[in-house]
């Protein structure tokens, strides 16, 4: 073995330890992971069919308000002016999202100003005003009052979780956004866009290093290559980006997770739906959003002939399901202190990602976090022989 690092995920955490690792710490960096492309969840392809960029495992907008940030992801890509905005079909018609003053006037088919809409909100706010609410769904009355909840949240929410509102704690949720202006940009970030030439463009740029060895289709708990775990255990420092559970043969128990099954569909129309998300917040329609691909790119010059579009169902996810999202239950925030106290006791192995510290972050909060693990554990090992732990 030739390495002087091993990193195990492809994900943008990994990526970024490595290519780091490589560019600025001058190592030897192998880069593993068992599924067959580079880039974790944040891989795109494009469609045999209509050559349209799909996001594999869901959609994935960048924004970010970090500048140490947003200058390092530009040196790989340069990044579209695209702007999310999210709109909501409840009972055929539909309405902007975040919840904003267009939205308000439209649910109540009038013209309030930004305080009379607030104080409106607040009268039916006040429906709980004063208790402490138990379960989600007194929260969410007592947060943005009955009408707006019932009509947006409580049965989108009740379909992400498989679960009624009345039975989620309510702790799930802290706040619910309300915009008193016609504003529906979806995120507040000082920056934000797609990369140009699409996702995996970007992901392959930051492994396109000679000091790099990417190896796909490689598990690190399969034995019989050079960067198992067998292999490198102890002798050289790992990274590792996979489930945290897993690594320690669920010793502790199994984390839980969400995860969405994604129903990919061509279209033979030009245009399904006129943007990009379209959530579905009620309680007979199945599925809690659809994807239109196109729309993350009007620059280009996609076929007028058909379109992509990507029905999400969320669920919980049992073994053998992409995990997705966190459920992070007090059961399960009970198990992660243990396993982070053997995680520490893991000699040599440092790990980081959402799936090594069960955390849901965005990209640039994994990118972020990438750089200060370079930072504060590889550079102080690798420049200065501190040991890591
Ligand atoms: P991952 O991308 O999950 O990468 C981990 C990698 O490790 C995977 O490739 C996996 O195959 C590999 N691996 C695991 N176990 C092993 C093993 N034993 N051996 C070898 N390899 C292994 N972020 C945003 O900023 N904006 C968004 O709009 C957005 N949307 C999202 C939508 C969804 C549905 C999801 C799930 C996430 C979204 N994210 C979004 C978050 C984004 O995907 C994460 O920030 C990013 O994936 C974090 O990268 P990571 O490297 O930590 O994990
Ligand atoms: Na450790």
């Amino acid at each position: 073995m030739n390495a002087d690092l091993v990193v195990v995920g492809s994900g943008l955490f990994g990526l970024t330890v490595a290519e780091r690792a490589a560019n600025e710490l001058d190592l030897n960096v192998a880069i593993i992971d068992r599924r067959s492309h580079i880039g974790g969840n944040a891989y795109t392809e494009n469609e045999e069919q209509t050559g349209i960029e799909v996001h594999r495992y869901g959609a994935h907008l960048f924004h970010t308000s970090n500048e140490r940030v947003w200058d390092y992801v530009n040196r790989f890509t340069d990044f579209t002016d695209y702007v999310h905005r999210v709109y909501t079909r409840h009972q055929d018609e539909v309405f902007p999202m975040p919840i904003n003053l267009g939205t308000i006037n439209q649910f109540f088919r009038a013209a309030y100003s930004p305080a009379e809409a607030r104080a409106l909100i607040q009268e039916q706010a006040g429906e709980l005003a004063g208790t402490d609410p138990q379960n989600l769904n007194d929260k969410g009355i007592q947060l943005i009052g009955r009408p707006l909840y019932e009509a947006f949240i409580k049965h989108y929410t009740g379909k992400q979780w498989q679960t009624d509102p009345k039975d989620l704690p309510a702790s799930i949720i802290n706040r619910l956004p309300v915009r008193y202006t016609y504003d529906n940009r979806y995120f507040n970030d000082k920056y934000e866009g797609l990369p140009v030439d699409g996702y995996t463009a970007w992901l392959e740029r930051m492994a396109d290093h000679p000091k790099i060895d990417v190896r796909l289709d490689t598990d690190f708990f399969d034995e019989g290559h050079d960067y198992s775990r067998s292999a490198v255990s102890g002798q050289v420092p790992v990274v590792y980006t996979g489930p945290v559970d897993r690594y320690f043969d669920y010793a502790e128990g199994d984390l839980s997770w969400r995860t969405i099954d994604l129903e990919q569909e061509v279209l033979p129309v030009e245009d399904f739906q006129g943007a990009p998300v379209m959530n579905y917040p009620d309680a007979d329609v199945p599925f809690t959003r659809i994807l239109e691909f196109r729309h993350f790119y009007p620059q280009r010059n996609y076929t007028k002939d058909a379109t992509v579009i990507m029905r999400e169902f969320s669920r919980f996810a049992e073994k053998g399901d992409e995990p997705y999202y966190p459920v992070n239950t007090s059961v399960d925030r009970e198990k992660l202190l243990k396993y982070r106290d053997l995680a520490r006791g893991e000699d040599k192995v440092l790990f980081g990602g959402r799936l090594g510290t069960y955390k849901y972050l965005d990209m640039h909060m994994a990118i972020g976090a990438a750089l200060s693990m370079v930072d504060n554990k590889l550079k102080p090992h690798f420049t200065g022989g501190a040991s890591i732990e």
